[in-house]
């Protein structure tokens, strides 16, 4: 298409914002630039490009894409979630506070915990979706207020326009790690927050083909130390992983459509079934933050967990499982299950998912868009046994 895209519906910005027309050859498809450096035409004079850690035109795409779908003013993109978030946290001086949801990715409190603690950086870990405790945790010394929602695995829910007020009335920015529901179903930035990170690797991409991070950012200040860090740091993303997620954006509303169809019809299952102590999704009007997401968001997302009551019982469900593949992360094409307590969440310590209420009963699933009628008859049949074995345990 010709012109900038920014005030064009989801879809559109998705499949055109921050990829106009290939200048050379008019692809319509943004190539992969793979290109260590760049000519110059004459010493001081250069097309913008200079060296592909600073300046990737694949990849340059891929941020100001992001960028439209989050609305916010630039993004930056990294290797791997973890990488986004970790160049997100540059913000932060020594001696700075942040209060961050309780229940985030095991990935991101190890890295809190374990790394920005020697740093002399300071977290306290709340129930984010009780405002009230939010405000009793700022301190003098608050710079940010980090919240994932919903939360993994187990689905807390923040009120985002309420926390992001609370974080500015202290002195603090909000950030919001939206990988969950993508910009597609939740834009936290219209809701108030400074910053949203995302892994690629989940939603945007789509595919389970590429690890990558991307950070967007709402004021050209931010945008402008973001690209100090990226360049300094060097954790930039590859062309042809941005090229991937480019491709993989392109659908993310049909997709998103889809997964949250059969995630619907997974738990309507779920919930009826006699294996099952407990299901754990926003979307059902019984969940806590259910009235919070429906006004918060467009849906629910394809994030669901359930509780079979035992470590023996997750396993033997998970064992026996043959269309939902047994693996860690989510956001894919193909529907994935998981074991958070000794998986995504091991590097979490065991009396602190006690605290949390993160049993070894769990089941985590992602929900992907393959034929819901497959996706149902196979945790039938892996939650018969358990059934079987309830019935007998019981005759016993
Ligand atoms: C919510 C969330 N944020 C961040 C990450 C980290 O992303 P990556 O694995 O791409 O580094 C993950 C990974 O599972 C995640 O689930």
């Amino acid at each position: 298409m010709k012109g900038n895209p920014r005030h064009l519906g989801f879809s559109t910005r998705a499949i055109h914002a921050g990829q106009a027309p290939d200048p050379t050859t008019g692809a319509v498809t943004v190539p992969i630039y793979a290109t260590s450096t760049y000519v110059h035409d004459e010493l001081g004079h250069h097309k913008g490009y200079e060296y592909a850690r600073v300046q990737n035109r694949t990849r340059a795409a891929l941020e100001e894409n992001v960028a439209a779908l989050e609305g916010g003013h630039a993004g930056h993109a990294f290797a791997s979630g973890m990488a986004a978030i970790s160049c997100l946290m540059t913000v932060l001086k020594a001696g700075d506070h942040a209060v961050v949801s309780r229940n985030t990715y095991g990935g991101t409190y190890r890295y809190f915990t374990r790394v920005l603690e020697r740093y002399d950086l300071h977290f306290s870990w709340v129930d984010t979706s009780d405002l009230a405790a939010v405000e009793r945790a700022f301190t003098p010394a608050t710079r940010m207020l980090y919240v994932e929602t919903p939360t993994n695995p187990l689905m807390d829910v923040t009120d985002l326009a309420a926390a992001a007020e609370l974080a500015h009335a202290h002195g603090a920015r909000m950030a919001v790690d939206n990988t969950f529901l993508s910009p597609y179903l939740q834009r936290p930035i219209e809701l108030g927050a400074d910053f949203v990170v995302h892994s690629t690797t989940k939603f945007l991409n789509g595919h389970s083909d590429s690890l990558g991070g991307v950070l967007v950012s709402t004021t050209a200040e931010d945008a402008e130390w973001f690209a100090l860090v990226q360049k300094s740091a060097g954790a930039i993303l590859s062309p042809f992983e941005a090229f991937l997620n480019l491709r993989g954006i392109k659908t993310l509303a049909v997709r998103m459509d889809r997964h949250e169809a059969n995630a619907r019809a997974v738990v309507d299952f779920l919930v009826r079934h006699p294996a099952v102590e407990r299901v754990l999704y926003p979307g059902l009007p019984e969940h806590p933050g259910h009235a919070v997401q429906k006004r918060q968001a467009r849906g629910f997302g394809s994030m669901v967990t359930v509780d079979l009551g035992s470590f023996a019982a997750a396993k033997e469900m998970l064992d026996r499982l043959r269309v939902w593949s047994l693996a860690e992360s989510l956001g894919g094409v193909e529907s994935l299950a998981s074991h958070p307590a000794s998986m995504t969440h091991a590097s979490i310590p065991p009396e602190r998912r006690a605290e949390l209420g993160l049993t070894d009963g769990m089941v985590r699933l992602s929900v992907g868009i393959e034929d819901v009628e497959d996706l149902l008859a196979d945790l039938d049949q892996a939650l018969a046994a358990l059934v079987g074995a309830r019935v007998a345990a019981a005759a016993r």
